[in-house]
């Protein structure tokens, strides 16, 4: 059993193996089920429309029996310890998908048993299963990763970090990350990207738009109040002035064959038009199917290895 914690815990080879994989089931490569005779256990603490139906569909495809727990039906939430959850749902369950409140390090607490595949379906400071579903969306669509130009725009979230830490380990993958002052990916985040990277990735963080080194081949945002959370300061919407992905941001920053991609849910009409995420370049709908392939590539990977 492999975990799916982090992006940072996997070579440049098996990320973009993951992402071969996903793309391969995208095209309906299922040719026999291989998780037969598996059990996946779905263990959200937080609300989740495409993540948690996804992995459940996606398991269930692969030929997994699933079972789900809601945010207060383990006896977590009465003080067990994360470990001794762990150590108890190993012998049951093949591989355990997560979406949690904490932070990466509660989930690997939670991957501590040899019997327990755990992924990460969205920690505070990472959203890892989503970078692969937008690294597959992009795959599919122009081939090469290599040689592309990524601009994420908004609040450096947990799919910002999953995304700069996606293009440290995709050779030739350049990625803007463009938030606004007080809204960035977290140092530490970045720091990690340098360390997988060395001196050769290709992704810079800027908090200014006129530095945005255009056209780029993909424009991607996604929503300003992650999870629905609100912000500290009554007034943030202010720092996210020129920020929205309307047809001036995109035709500012985009060329021709520019595509557009939002992990969704979107509050449109805030970070992005109507006429921009329903448009003709928009991705985003065939991105949320990518959210159901890279959940089955990711389980195949954790649980009985991804076929090269
Ligand atoms: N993109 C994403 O993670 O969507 P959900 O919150 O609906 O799972």
């Amino acid at each position: 059993m492999r975990n799916l914690i982090s992006l940072a815990d996997l070579t440049p080879g098996q990320l973009a193996r993951i992402v071969a994989r996903a793309v391969a089931f995208g095209r309906g490569d299922v040719e026999d089920r291989p998780l037969s005779g598996r059990q996946v256990g779905v263990y959200f603490r937080k609300s989740s429309t495409r993540t948690r139906t996804s992995f459940w569909s996606g398991a269930t495809r692969l030929g997994a029996d699933v079972i789900t727990f809601g945010p207060d039906e383990l006896q977590l939430t009465t003080g067990e310890t994360v470990e001794d959850t762990a150590r108890v749902l190993g012998q049951y369950l093949d591989a355990l998908v997560v979406r949690t409140n904490g932070d990466v390090e509660e989930m690997r607490r939670l991957g501590g048993s040899p019997d327990l595949a755990v992924v990460n379906a969205l920690s505070l400071d990472e959203h890892p299963t989503q970078a692969i579903a937008d690294l597959t969306t992009l795959s599919e669509h122009f081939g090469e990763l290599a040689g592309r130009h990524l601009l994420v725009v908004g609040e450096g979230n947990s799919s910002g970090a999953a995304l700069a830490l996606a293009g440290a380990l995709t050779p030739g993958l350049r990625v803007t990350l463009l938030c606004p002052e007080g809204y960035e990916v977290p140092k530490s985040t970045l720091d990690l990207v340098d360390e997988l990277g060395g001196g050769d990735h290709q992704v810079r963080h800027i908090t200014d738009p006129a530095e945005v080194d255009g056209p780029v081949d993909a424009i991607y945002t996604s929503r300003w109040q992650t999870m629905g959370v609100p912000k500290a300061d009554p007034n943030w919407l202010a720092a996210f002035d020129g920020f929205c992905v309307d047809r001036a941001f995109f035709d500012r920053f985009g060329g021709p064959h520019t595509v557009f991609l939002h992990d969704l849910p979107a509050v449109r009409g805030q970070e992005v038009t109507d006429e921009i995420l329903d448009g003709e370049r928009s991705l985003a709908w065939r991105q949320a199917h990518h959210k159901m392939t890279a959940a089955m590539a990711v389980l195949e990977w954790c649980v009985v290895g991804t076929r090269d």
